[in-house]
């Protein structure tokens, strides 16, 4: 009975009496004066009330003794509420339903909250996510300047250089201490330039001269596997051209390497020639019989001192409208579209009709140009404009040629037009205009 009523008292909400008894019983310090020892059996009694095991008859006794003793309870001095402490703010009008929820209302029964694990983390990545983006934006504001500044001392390096706009600049290309392909790789691979010029060399057949063929960046891109190439579609000879003595040597290098390390490449059977010197210059490459049926050119235009002369040239050297192909069986590749008219399904039918079409129309041979120059954004033109001069003299290219003008200058026939990279990127496919079938029989096969 005496235990019950002292589990009542312990569990109950009237403080003070289970002060008293449990002063006496458990001997506490009653040398501690009478509002200390208050509040020393206050916190043994929550203590306890928050410790003990909630049962049924517990649960019954605490109803009965607070129901008991209520009348009392307005002697005791309660803590006022939180809430009625410090009145929250009132909240905005229209957000009433996202206002959170006030201490009274959680269900900590007043006790203080603590940071739970969640909020720890996301202020720890909040952090982390402040400092990650102040760091870059550092970092890129520094690059940022380093490159202003770069840009302007070569805007002042530019204008005190001594040379005349679309000077011969070809020299530069004789520097046996420069490396090309170090120089190129990165912006190449960046521009993803591979494929495009991968797309062009795809093109090429028959007889196939390659002018300003620099390093031979290009020589592993072409069909040059005669098993597994069409026969329409198959390469018979080869030229390589430079200007560069040096750029011709590297290029000889190259294919012989690649002849020995790539199947398809050792399987070519054709003539391969080397030819240094200006292609633009009527001495240096001889037309074939025929003329040739492709004429590639990538990122020559730049370093050309006559650009439209050049064109001109390859105009020329190309095979005309209904000029009879050396390089390509017209027969055979009549007879192989027949062929495969016959055999297969509509999609390869389109694209054999396609070849079929090129060589019916009859509108002579094919040059290739993938090119850079002029934007068609102003501001990059301004940037291009004002350096112009140092990255000619540095780099032997003069990066602000007017592409489309030069082409239309040139007469040919544009059969198709691309531009890539703001417009700085030009991919041609040019017919020759034709005409020229009696001057160019007149002269010799090479
Ligand atoms: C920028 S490099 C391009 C090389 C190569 N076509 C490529 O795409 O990597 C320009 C090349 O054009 C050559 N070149 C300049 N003028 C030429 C000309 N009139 N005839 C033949 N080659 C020329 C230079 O010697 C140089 O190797």
């Amino acid at each position: 009975m005496a235990d019950a009523v002292m589990r009542c008292l312990h569990t109950s909400k009237i403080p003070h009496l289970g002060v008293s008894l449990l002063a006496k019983r458990a001997g506490r310090p009653s040398n501690l004066p009478g509002r200390q020892l208050f509040v020393h059996c206050t916190c043994q009694i929550r203590k306890r009330a928050l410790t003990t095991a909630i049962t049924p008859s517990s649960l019954h006794h605490s109803k009965h003794s607070s129901r008991t003793y209520a009348s009392t309870a307005p002697t005791l001095p309660r803590p006022p509420p939180r809430a009625s402490r410090v009145p929250p703010p009132p909240p905005p009008i229209g957000i009433a339903a996202r206002q959170p929820k006030t201490s009274n209302s959680n269900s900590n029964n007043g006790l203080p909250r603590t940071r739970t694990p969640d909020r720890a983390s996301s202020g720890r990545s909040f952090q982390i996510y402040f400092w990650g983006v102040s760091l870059f934006g550092f970092v890129l504001s520094a690059y940022l300047s380093s490159l202003y500044v770069t840009y302007k001392r070569e805007v002042r390096e530019s204008a005190m250089l001594d040379l005349a706009p679309n000077a011969d600049v070809s020299s530069r290309w004789l520097d046996l201490s420069r490396n090309f392909d170090d120089e190129v790789d990165m912006s190449e691979k960046l521009m993803s330039l591979r494929a495009k010029r991968r797309n062009l060399c795809q093109q090429a057949q028959g007889n196939v001269l390659e002018v300003s063929a620099g390093t031979g960046r290009n020589m592993d891109l072409y069909n040059l596997d005669p098993i597994n190439t069409p026969r329409n579609r198959r390469i018979k000879s080869l030229v390589f051209n430079d200007q560069s003595e040096i750029m011709v040597y590297q290029a000889q290098k190259r294919f012989e390497s690649l002849q020995e390390e790539t199947d398809a490449i050792a399987k070519f059977r054709g003539p391969v020639r080397f030819i240094v010197g200006d292609a633009g210059d009527k001495r240096i490459i001889n037309r074939p019989e025929g003329g040739f049926d492709t004429i590639i050119q990538t990122m020559g235009l730049c370093s050309m001192s006559s650009p439209v002369g050049f064109l001109r040239r390859l105009g020329e050297l190309c095979r005309q409208p209904g000029e009879r192909s050396t390089g390509l069986d017209v027969n055979l590749v009549r007879a192989d579209s027949q062929e495969k008219r016959n055999d297969s399904g509509a999609s390869a039918e389109a694209h054999e009709t396609a070849a079929g079409d090129e060589l019916d129309s009859d509108k002579g041979g094919k040059i290739l140009l993938l090119e850079h120059g002029r934007s068609n954004v102003g501001f990059i033109n301004k940037y291009l404009d004002n350096i112009a001069k140092r990255h000619a003299d540095r780099y032997g290219c003069w990066w602000n040629k007017d592409i489309e003008q030069i082409v239309l200058d040139s007469g040919l026939v544009v059969e198709s037009k691309k531009r890539y990279h703001f417009g700085t990127t030009y991919e041609y496919v040019l017919r020759p205009r034709g005409g020229l079938e009696k001057d160019a029989s007149e002269r010799k096969p090479s």
